[in-house]
């Protein structure tokens, strides 16, 4: 099975410039340590479109990464960007991965419906897009958590299907 080799990156304004705490960004780390990954990385960066766009497609194509996954910038504000910087590096869509998300997270909250977050492959790195709270990272990381190993292994070649309940 892959190893999962991840970083987590937070994007918000307030939390760039240090005005509030990276909770959301803590609780994925804390979420991706206990299921077994290894943070290489963690970013903080405002919603400004371009660095995101290159930290994206930086992150995506170093070799000791297979996951990056986002948390915040998804929903409807002026300054939410994260999707579209995220659909300007993807070279494939998951979007069954965004759509589980969404799905399971309209159980919790209405609000759900909010999240314009994307999913996609690039240089053989998943890139998953989460909201940004604390408590809406943990409810959309128990959705991925389940399939993430598989899909780490298809992306690394391992294309044999045991048992996955
Ligand atoms: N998804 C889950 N599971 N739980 C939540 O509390 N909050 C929503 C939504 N998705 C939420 C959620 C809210 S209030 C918003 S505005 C959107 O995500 C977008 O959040 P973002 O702009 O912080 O990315």
């Amino acid at each position: 099975m892959s190893e999962i080799r991840a970083v987590v990156i937070t994007v918000s304004d307030a939390c760039s410039v240090g005005e509030r705490q990276d909770a959301s960004g803590a609780a994925l780390v804390q979420l991706l340590t206990d299921a077994g990954a290894e943070v290489v990385d963690r970013k903080i960066l405002s919603d400004d479109l371009d660095p995101l766009v290159q930290l994206l497609k930086e992150c995506a194509d170093r070799d000791d990464v297979n996951l990056v996954v986002t948390t915040g910038g998804t929903g409807l504000g002026q300054r939410d960007n994260t999707p579209e910087a995220t659909q300007q590096i993807i070279e494939r869509e998951a979007p069954g991965i965004a759509e589980a998300i969404r799905a399971e997270s309209l159980k919790a909250t209405p609000m759900a419906m909010l999240s314009r977050g994307v999913c996609g492959v690039r240089s053989g790195t998943l890139i998953v897009n989460l909201p940004g709270s604390p408590k809406a990272v943990k409810e959309s990381f128990a959705v991925i958590a389940p399939v993430l190993p598989h899909a780490l292994d298809l992306l690394a070649g391992k294309t044999s299907h045991g048992s996955h309940g």
